[in-house]
């Protein structure tokens, strides 16, 4: 029997602050011209304190499961792709995996920047496709205003927080991903980067002081390595599936910055109508842009069951890829009740955590106390 993997539920978490371009030239040496005419953008959303990649991350995978007719105990997997984790560990997965009350699933985090979802899908399609497993929930999830410099106008304008999440499920139908190109080029890994912070540039005085925890960015060398990418990777992946260009009835880009999205465009020859653009209002949010920009895409009715998308991103690594995919699960059909016995279900998570946190403190102090007897 051939195994397929198809996108059975879609989720979107976005913060409620909006960040508006009028705000931004309050605070820089910029203007609303400056930022619309270079990028398209035209307000971000920030993450209140209370808010995380997880907690971002845990909101959208909720809403993909409330379409599904899984809970989160059935999924096998859980891949989170961010460049904003909450820790260098543990991984977010596991704090996703722990609030979900996702007790059956193993997690782990995916670092390749804005090509993070892709590749995480990918990740997630091979596992389903080779038998080894049924359900893989994967999120891109970012904070990426807790690493931006506000002073340095050429990085503040362009990012924004958020989260996406889809659910995959092995199907027998054919259709679900059809392929997929996953690049690196790590020589490029200086052009956009957060130097310090890991174990080459420990946490220091000096670290901080020189704001080496910040996003660093050479704007203009990612610009021209997206616009050479972009296009070529695209046309890799519908060529693996067999598809013709004309037969994609929709392209998913990375939301970096209108005018990458428009080279892209010219490059494939295929009109700007047929790309998802969503950059206006919600600025980079790196690893959650494709699965943000395909949730609204469905909320538009511009994805139908039976059509063909290509997702295709690139990032900091330097990493790009190309994921073509059937779209071929019926309109959301969001199960009544399911929002109230997924409330349930979280709670009882929440509460089975706070057990199995007690019980490992009881243990720890029985097992203390029987070696101190011991000795
Ligand atoms: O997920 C991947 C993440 N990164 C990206 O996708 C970034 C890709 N790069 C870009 O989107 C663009 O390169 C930017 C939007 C970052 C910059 O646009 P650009 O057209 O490439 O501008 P530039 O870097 O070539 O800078 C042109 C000028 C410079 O002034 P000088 O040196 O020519 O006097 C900058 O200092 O624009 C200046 N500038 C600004 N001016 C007003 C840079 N940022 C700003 C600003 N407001 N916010």
């Amino acid at each position: 029997m051939t195994r397929y993997a198809h996108v059975t539920g879609w989720g979107m978490a976005v913060p409620d602050r909006v960040l508006t371009n009028a705000e931004l030239i309050q605070t820089i040496d910029t203007t609303e011209e400056w930022i619309v005419s270079r990028t398209g953008i035209r307000e971000r959303r920030i993450a209140a304190k209370h808010e995380t990649t997880a907690s971002l991350a845990t909101k959208a995978a909720e809403r993909a499961l409330d379409g599904t007719q899984i809970d989160a105990g059935d999924l096998d997997l859980i891949i989170v792709a961010t460049a904003t984790p909450e820790y260098l560990f543990p991984a977010t997965a596991c704090l996703v995996q722990d609030m979900l009350g996702a007790t059956h699933a193993g997690a782990f985090d995916l670092s390749a920047a804005c090509s993070g979802f892709i590749f995480g899908l990918n990740m997630a399609a091979q596992a389903i496709r080779s038998g080894s497993m049924e359900r893989v929930l994967v999120i891109g999830s970012e904070t990426l205003s807790r690493y931006v410099n506000w002073e340095d106008r050429g990085t503040c304008i362009l990012f924004g927080d958020g989260a996406g999440a889809f659910v995959l499920e092995a199907r027998e139908t054919p259709g679900g991903v059809l392929s997929c190109v996953m690049r690196s080029d790590g020589s490029g890994g200086d052009l956009l980067s957060i130097p310090a912070g890991g174990s080459r540039f420990p946490t220091s005085l000096e670290t901080v002081h020189k704001r080496q925890h910040t996003i660093q960015m050479n704007g203009r060398e990612v610009f021209r390595f997206a616009t050479r990418v972009m296009a070529s990777a695209t046309r890799e992946a519908a060529k693996r599936a067999s598809l013709e260009m004309d037969h994609i009835e929709l392209v998913v880009p990375h939301q970096a910055n209108l005018r990458i999205i428009e080279a892209a465009a010219r490059g494939l020859h295929l009109p700007l109508d047929r790309f998802m653009v969503n950059v206006e209002r919600y600025g980079n949010t790196s690893s959650a842009s494709i699965p943000i920009a395909v949730c609204e895409a469905f909320e538009f009715g511009r994805i139908r069951p039976g059509d063909h998308l290509v997702l295709v991103g690139f990032g900091a690594g330097l990493t790009w890829g190309a994921m073509a995919l059937e779209w071929v699960s019926p309109e959301r059909p969001v199960r009544p009740g399911v929002r109230p016995r997924h409330r349930l279900l979280t709670l009882f998570a929440h509460l089975a955590s706070l057990a199995r946190r007690v019980w490992r403190r009881i243990e720890g102090l029985i097992w203390g106390a029987s070696s101190e007897s011991s000795d």
